[in-house]
């Protein structure tokens, strides 16, 4: 199927191109056996080679990859040879795909990034024991009920593997996404150098901030534009922190989220902005953070690095009254707020933030 589709491009580039024409000379070092490809180098694999995956009619895929599974979406217009951006979504503890696509949004219908749908992608988390041990339960590396000795950075990196391979994407606008432990786990892709390098930004969400998702020794190699939402009424993963779980568990211990960003807002490099320039913007040098209330009852700090960078920047929302939710208006996880953070906020800053 792939040599049959390399042969017809190769004869439809010799048939486009007669013997007689001569471009330059640097088209005379090309050998005549290697196609120029069109593609933009941010397409990915899956833009000039064809798919096996199969969309139903709600545009839905649900692909296995040994023993894991994620469940793809595809914008109604989607076009094969367009490059398109990809989000990632992972669930809470003892979730699923399907929920986290409900309560996240990005497959609703007409959500673009640089002016194109996107491709959604939710994965399910391997089964681990639980909260209490010996139960079958979702959740993702970096929590205490995570599965033992599962490498989900490994299965992150073949899923966007196969994602490239099989549709066409945008390779600068990759994006991860989560709830909780989706949101945990999200902070390790941002810690991690190869997932670092590989989404350009992170949204995580009422994130669950166990050592094992927020390592000491966060080490990304670049800034990390970090888009974060937590609610100050959240009695999972309390705002302020905790030392401990309501047993007395310290592997359930939580930072503090003020300092959770001040910690990424000071690795991006944004506490390097001179006294001058904080009094100028009404920063507060250190955690130099703009103060604004987009939302009812939310609080944003917003730490651009520089005054010039838009690039590295972490933005904090705040929302009063807010529980462990994803903010929507519909309550769609319960909590309800004036606004929704997929449309309001994170896909601007998606959008806002590209690879290369
Ligand atoms: C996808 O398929 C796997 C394996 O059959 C299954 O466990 C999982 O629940 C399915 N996911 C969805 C969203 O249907
Ligand atoms: C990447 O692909 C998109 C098409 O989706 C295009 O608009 C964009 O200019 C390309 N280049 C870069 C550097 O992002
Ligand atoms: C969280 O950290 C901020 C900034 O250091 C501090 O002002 C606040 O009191 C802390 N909250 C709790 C509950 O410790
Ligand atoms: C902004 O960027 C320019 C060019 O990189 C640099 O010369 C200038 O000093 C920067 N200004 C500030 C305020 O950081
Ligand atoms: C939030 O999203 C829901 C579901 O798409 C929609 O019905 C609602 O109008 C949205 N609210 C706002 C303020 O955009």
């Amino acid at each position: 199927m792939l040599s049959l589709l390399f042969l017809t491009m190769l004869s439809m580039t010799a048939n486009a191109l007669p013997p007689q024409v001569r471009v330059d000379s640097e088209a005379d070092s090309v050998s005549p056996d290697l196609a120029p490809s069109n593609a933009p180098e941010n397409a990915t694999a899956g833009c000039t080679q064809p798919s096996i995956w199969l969309f139903d009619d709600t545009h839905h895929a649900n692909i296995t990859m040994g023993d894991r599974s994620f469940l793809v979406h595809i914008p109604a217009n989607y076009d094969p040879l367009t490059p398109h951006a990809l989000v990632v979504s992972f669930h809470g503890f003892r979730t699923n795909a399907r929920k986290q696509e409900e309560i996240s949004g990005f497959s609703e219908k007409g959500l673009t990034l640089n002016g194109k749908g996107i491709v959604a992608v939710y994965p399910d988390g391997q089964y681990g024991p639980g909260k209490n041990g010996k139960k079958h339960i979702r959740a993702w590396q970096g929590a205490p009920y995570s599965a033992p000795g599962v490498d989900d950075i490994a299965f992150t990196q073949q899923m966007v593997q196969q994602l490239s391979d099989n549709l066409c994407l945008d390779s600068n606008r990759f994006y991860a996404s989560g709830k909780s432990n989706g949101g945990g786990f999200t902070n390790l892709l941002a810690c991690t150098p190869a997932t670092a390098s590989l989404f350009a930004a992170f949204a995580p969400v009422s994130a669950a901030l166990y050592a094992g998702a927020n390592p000491t020794d966060c080490n990304p190699g670049r800034p990390v534009p970090i888009i974060n939402f937590h609610g100050l009424a959240d009695k999972i993963v309390p705002f302020g922190g905790q030392d401990a779980d309501h047993r007395g568990r310290t592997e359930y211990a939580t930072p503090n989220i003020s300092e959770y960003r001040e910690a990424w807002a000071n690795r991006n490099g944004c506490a390097s902005i001179t006294a001058q320039q904080a009094a100028a913007a009404d920063h507060k040098l250190g955690y130099n953070a703009v103060i604004s209330h987009p939302h009812t009852h939310t609080t944003l700090k917003e730490s651009p690095c520089s005054a010039n960078d838009s690039q590295a920047v972490v933005n904090g929302f705040t929302v009063k009254e807010l529980g462990h939710s994803w903010p929507s208006t519909l309550g769609l996880d319960g909590g309800v707020t004036t606004f929704n953070a997929t449309t309001a906020n994170i896909l601007p800053f998606f959008d806002a933030h590209t690879l290369g």
